[in-house]
């Protein structure tokens, strides 16, 4: 789990984030995608469309608001050690079965703070850098 410090820093980086969580949600995963385009291939929606097609998809949506739900969930439950543990057992063992590994996730961790930084919403580079380290370890456990 985080620090109860660095929880705090994430709730306060996230808050403004979810609170236009529909839009935000989209802007994550185009932003991903844009970074990472070989990310898209990992899910059936996306496998193989353009960008283009991808924005212009009603699945992105779907996607986008699992991601964002779950993510909310997580800073929630940053500094709760319980919680965290069951999460990222979770979160790791339906990963890995898609076939969703730790480098994925360290690409997620290396243009989150940008993300964040583009709504200009609070930065929080270390707590964030620490959240998906948790989640690249879960991943890194599950064998992945
Ligand atoms: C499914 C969360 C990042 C690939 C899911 C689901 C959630 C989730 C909640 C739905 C599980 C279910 O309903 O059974 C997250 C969160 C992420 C994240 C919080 C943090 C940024 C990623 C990344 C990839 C990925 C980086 C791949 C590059 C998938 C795939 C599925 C999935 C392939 C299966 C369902 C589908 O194809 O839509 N994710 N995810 N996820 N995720 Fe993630």
């Amino acid at each position: 789990a985080l620090s109860a410090a660095d929880a705090g820093l994430l709730a306060q980086s996230w808050a403004p984030v979810f609170a236009n969580s529909a839009a935000n949600g989209d802007s994550f995963l185009v932003a991903l995608f844009t970074q990472f385009p070989e990310s898209a291939n990992f899910f059936n929606d996306f496998k193989g469309k353009s960008l283009a097609d991808i924005q212009a998809s009603p699945k992105l949506r779907d996607v986008s608001s699992r991601i964002f739900a779950r993510l909310n969930e997580f800073v929630s439950n940053a500094a709760d050690a319980g919680k965290m543990g069951s999460m990222l057992q979770q979160f790791a063992t339906e990963h890995a079965g898609f076939g969703v590994g730790s480098a994925q996730f360290q690409n997620v961790r290396s243009m989150f703070p940008g993300f964040v930084a583009s709504l200009s919403a609070p930065a929080g580079d270390a707590a964030w850098n620490s959240l998906f380290g948790l989640i690249i370890s879960a991943l890194q456990s599950a064998g992945k």
